[in-house]
């Protein structure tokens, strides 16, 4: 690892990520409270606002610029290119077709997942003589099923929620009983320090096992770390082959309550010396400007998805986020947080006009006094509450536009973001004097968390 290029790397990325806060570094519900949308400069909304359909779309997934932009702006989009270090998606339709039975209750999405990871788990273990893989975070055991059925190897899947392994226990007896003996799965919490018992447990299920490949599909939060971990302490492991999600699932491990924002400060980001000394050597204060919102942006849907979006998603999209954002408003200003009464928020479906996303949002929110706040005035009725929010709506609706601007540089953004945490966790494999490189495995339109970081012990 050349340690420069890779310090001039991360001090870059800060860089970007630290001047261009403003559209990371806040829930996007709160780009009306937190005024993000007023620091998009002057300029650059002049001409964007112009772009047809097509140019803003190319913009975003090709970062096509125009010569007339100014300078700021064509820097900004150029950064964004450079910064992503992600190597193109350049995954063919698979000619293998799950048989029938694998299909059931599986999205065409988790569908698409497991067969690109199975063919590349095979191409590797096959490369490597490795006949056993355990699976960490198997969930419902789709993956340890498939490479079991359609290549032969014998697989453990670990994973904490003991509801999920009697589900995956349950689907082997009923529709792959044959595989008994082959694909075992057992209740574990996987911690950094689970390397012992997974051992355990391996001897235990295959006993005289030798080489093995360690395997997460979507390991979500702290689990990729843990796993990178565990696969550096493991003798018998050879291979690692992972796929991460959920960045913003990261265990806090400080948060310090400034009088404009919370300073969040991560267990596991950032995990490589490389990264921590950039950052100590040019004195970034993360916790302030790399928080849960960066690492949400990290891990949504791929700028790919948007080189052929139609005017009216953009619109309908726009018109989500501003709605939102003009409730979060309007609650501010009259002391009241939104608490959800259901678990889902407002029903895009129910919303052709604000008015009935209002109507909808009111029977899934209760705006409840804020307790921060000493409150002085008058109980808010429900019809008040309809028509204060209108007359918000009424205000900031001209900003519908600026929203799609916002939202096309905030999604710029995505792929340095991912880039960037990815990156950190190659760095830190590679100081453990692991070989370890970044694959693209899946079309991102399809899934988009679609890199693995693949290690191999020699
Ligand atoms: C996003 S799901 C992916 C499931 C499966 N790999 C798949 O792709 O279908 C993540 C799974 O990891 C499990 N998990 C998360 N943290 C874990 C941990 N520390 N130890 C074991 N399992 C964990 C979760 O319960 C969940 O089933």
């Amino acid at each position: 690892m050349d340690t420069n290029a890779e310090k001039k790397y991360f001090f870059e990325a800060l860089s970007l990520l630290y001047e261009m806060q403003w559209l990371h570094n806040i829930a996007v519900t709160e780009i009306l409270t937190k005024a993000s949308l007023d620091a998009i400069p002057k300029e650059w909304i002049e001409h964007l606002r112009i772009l047809e359909n097509e140019e803003l779309n190319n913009l975003i997934a090709r970062r096509t610029i125009k010569s007339e932009w100014p300078d700021s702006l064509k820097t900004y989009v150029e950064k964004c290119q450079n910064i992503n270090r992600l190597p193109l998606v350049q995954t063919s339709p698979s000619r293998i077709e799950l048989p029938q039975k694998f299909k059931i209750g599986l999205s065409r999405k988790k569908q698409h997942e497991i067969i690109h990871l199975a063919h590349l788990v095979h191409t590797q273990c096959k490369l490597h003589d490795i006949q056993t893989i355990v699976d960490l975070g198997a969930g419902l055991g789709y993956v340890c099923q498939m490479l079991h059925y359609l290549y032969g190897y014998r697989v453990l899947g670990l994973e904490r929620d003991k509801e999920n392994v009697n589900r995956a226990c349950i689907r082997q007896e009923k529709l792959y009983p044959d595989s008994l003996t082959k694909v075992k799965y057992i209740h574990c919490d996987v911690t950094r320090d689970s390397a012992d018992t997974i051992e355990f447990i391996l001897q235990q299920e295959f006993p005289g096992f030798t080489d093995a490949c360690l395997i997460g599909l979507h390991a979500c939060g702290d689990l990729s770390a843990s796993a990178s971990r565990i696969f550096c302490k493991i003798k018998s492991a050879k291979l690692f082959i992972l796929i991460s999600c959920c960045y913003h699932k990261l265990s806090i491990s400080k948060n310090i309550q400034t009088p404009l924002q919370e300073k969040q400060y991560f267990h596991n980001f950032p995990t490589s010396n490389c990264l921590r000394e950039t950052i100590a050597g040019h004195n970034f204060d993360i916790g302030q400007f790399l928080r849960v919102p960066f690492l949400r942006l990290a891990c949504q849907e791929s700028a790919d998805k948007w080189h052929d979006m139609s005017k009216e998603k953009h619109d309908e999209h726009s018109f989500h986020v501003l709605a939102r954002a003009v409730l979060e408003l309007y609650s501010q200003q009259n002391n009241l947080v939104l608490k959800k009464k259901v678990r889902k928020g407002t029903r895009k479906s129910q919303c052709s006009s604000f008015q009935s996303y209002v109507k909808d949002s009111l029977l899934r929110y209760d705006l409840v006094p804020d307790t921060n706040v000493k409150f002085t005035g008058n109980v808010i009725v429900h019809d008040e509450l309809e028509e204060g929010i209108m007359q918000v709506w009424e205000e900031q609706s001209k900003r519908l536009e600026t929203v799609k601007i916002y939202s096309a540089l905030q999604m710029m953004l995505q792929l340095p973001a991912e880039s960037l945490i990815l990156q950190d966790r190659l760095s830190w494999l590679q100081e453990q004097d692991l070989e370890a490189v970044i694959v693209p495995v899946m079309n991102k339109c399809i899934s988009p968390r679609s890199y693995a970081i693949v290690s191999h012990k020699s």
